[in-house]
């Protein structure tokens, strides 16, 4: 039982970095580290999760143009656990992330248990974001007056779903031109299908590609990722700050009124979808073996992200919202709709190769991230041996990146974008209160490790990310709860089959008490 709670110590953690073998190469500075934390956060959640936020949709309450305070909200959660990270990502530069940091301090049992929940958070979120680059993408190519075929850009579900809903307004005999027009292109897809087994043939292959071609680039280097993501993340911002200019001259203030419809309970049911706006600043400490100088540029990168990220935001739910009554931004892409809302479709069309570029560079980080930790978690045996090798000439971890691509991009071709936001949020919550706890803890464990950079106030400050990100948890779907449970029980399983078998920590002690 001990067994499972025994932890790494931090010694430990850092020389294992250096076995030969298994070490990265570090070439990346501060700039490049908040490039690539602005890089995973700036994407699907500000081009696409914000217009259910603002006008509510499926199980959630809009917050309307108060959708602004929503992010105020999930800033003041992410804030408090960014220091928490920051303080870990400092003390322990090392790929694995809060996976590493929970070895280090709550043991075997829950490091795994936390490796297994961040596959939510990078895996799963990564789906989404890819859906999201495909609806994007094919915007743009309608823009440019080509039609992709609708079989080939969505999931079977959406096809499925669609088909339903017209024929249920056909039996009440209700017109269906009237119905909206996503479900009516999704009816499209239904109909225009190859049928295999009378089985429409519908999968989203943007989704699907991009993702593999982001992977055969992550396998040949960080560095030249590295310089593609900082360009990619200039762009995206060049191209928000169109949005946010062009929007303001035409923003009319009558439609921030009413200003909060659904009062506090729709700011914070909507903080709990546009959370998914901020996961990524926590994504650079992944690439902490790939930093020049770790203690000092990890909490630098994180929290500078952080702050220009939610400035960000909230310039931009402001625009969003005084430009389009929030009703009608309820779309899959309301930052476009705004503009086409009101006539204005080449700006629509800008803001569309925005979305494109935000959410490539957000797709690049999160596979970058995702490996890492599998590389991690199979250095120290809790996964295959294979799985920690490192690429003889690119000295990447080419294995594990090449599962995770195949892994997304399989998943991106038939997943619907809402259930899986919902399901990287709660993971990567969990994720982020236990990091916090476990700052509590290696204070009191360790408490004269050199700490680069200390969380202020702890304990008060970690306790109200716990809260803090409890509460957001608490805002989700109870569907998003059970597949999140289903997940967790299925990682268990795993680890009682494989890991605890063949944990290194474990095998060392034997090894220890043998002599002994
Ligand atoms: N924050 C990232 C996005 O919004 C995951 O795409």
């Amino acid at each position: 039982m001990s067994q499972l709670f025994k932890t790494k110590t931090l010694t430990q953690l850092v020389s294992e970095t250096e076995e030969p073998g298994h070490t990265l190469k570090r070439s990346l500075g501060p700039v490049q580290l908040t490039a690539l934390g602005i890089g995973a956060i700036i994407g699907a959640g500000i081009f696409s999760t914000v217009g259910t936020a603002a006008a509510g949709g499926g199980e959630h309450i809009g917050a309307g143009p108060a959708v602004a305070l929503s992010f105020v909200l999930t800033a003041i959660a992410c804030g408090f656990a960014a220091l928490c990270y920051a303080e870990f990502a400092a003390m322990v530069p090392v790929a694995g992330s809060a996976y590493t940091y929970a070895y280090a301090t709550l043991g075997e049992l829950i490091a795994w248990i936390i490796g297994w929940d961040l596959i939510l958070e990078y895996a799963i979120g990564n789906v989404a974001v890819a859906v999201s680059w495909s609806g994007y993408f094919q915007e743009l190519l309608r823009g440019l007056g080509i039609t992709w075929p609708a079989w080939l850009g969505m999931d079977f579900r959406s096809a499925i779903q669609a088909s339903e809903q017209v024929h249920a307004a056909q039996a009440a005999h209700v017109d269906v031109s009237t119905l909206r027009p996503v479900v009516l292109h999704a009816y499209q897809a239904y109909l225009s299908a190859p049928r295999v087994g009378g089985l429409p043939v519908v999968f989203d292959l943007p989704a699907f590609s991009i993702v593999a071609l982001i992977t055969w680039v992550l396998v040949r280097g960080i560095r030249e990722s590295a310089w593609l993501n900082s360009a990619m993340v200039a762009l995206k911002l060049v191209i928000i700050a169109f949005f946010v200019i062009v929007g303001a001259m035409y923003v009319k203030p009558a439609n921030w009124h009413p200003f909060a419809p659904n009062g506090f309970r729709g700011i914070s049911n909507a903080a709990a979808i546009i959370f998914f706006a901020y996961i990524g600043f926590d994504a650079v400490s992944t690439a902490a073996e790939e930093a020049r100088n770790p203690q000092k540029d990890m909490p630098i990168a994180m929290i500078a992200s952080l702050v220009v990220c939610t400035v960000i935001y909230i310039v931009v739910a402001i625009v969003l919202t005084g430009l389009l009554n929030y009703r009608f931004l309820d779309t899959a892409e309301p930052l476009a709709t705004a503009f086409s809302g009101i006539g204005m479709n080449w700006a629509a069309g800008i803001v569309s190769l925005g979305a494109v570029f935000a959410t490539t560079s957000v797709l690049v980080v999160f596979q970058l991230g995702q490996p890492r930790i599998f590389f991690s978690m199979a250095r120290d045996g809790l996964l295959p041996p294979w799985a920690a090798r490192v690429h003889p000439k690119y000295r990447t971890p080419h294995v594990t990146t090449i599962l995770t691509g195949v892994f997304v991009a399989a998943f991106a071709s038939i997943s619907n974008i809402n259930e899986v936001v919902e399901l990287t949020n709660i993971g990567t919550l969990f994720a982020f209160a236990l990091v916090s706890i476990g700052i509590i803890v290696l204070r009191r464990t360790n408490p004269d490790q050199p700490r680069p950079f200390r969380t202020p106030l702890v304990p008060l400050v970690p306790l109200l990310s716990v809260a803090m990100c409890g509460y957001l948890m608490l805002e989700l779907p109870v569907i998003t709860w059970i597949r999140f449970v289903v997940w967790l029980v299925v990682g268990l399983v795993i680890y009682y089959l494989y890991g605890i078998h063949h944990s290194a920590l474990r095998k060392g002690d034997a090894a220890a008490d043998g002599a002994a």
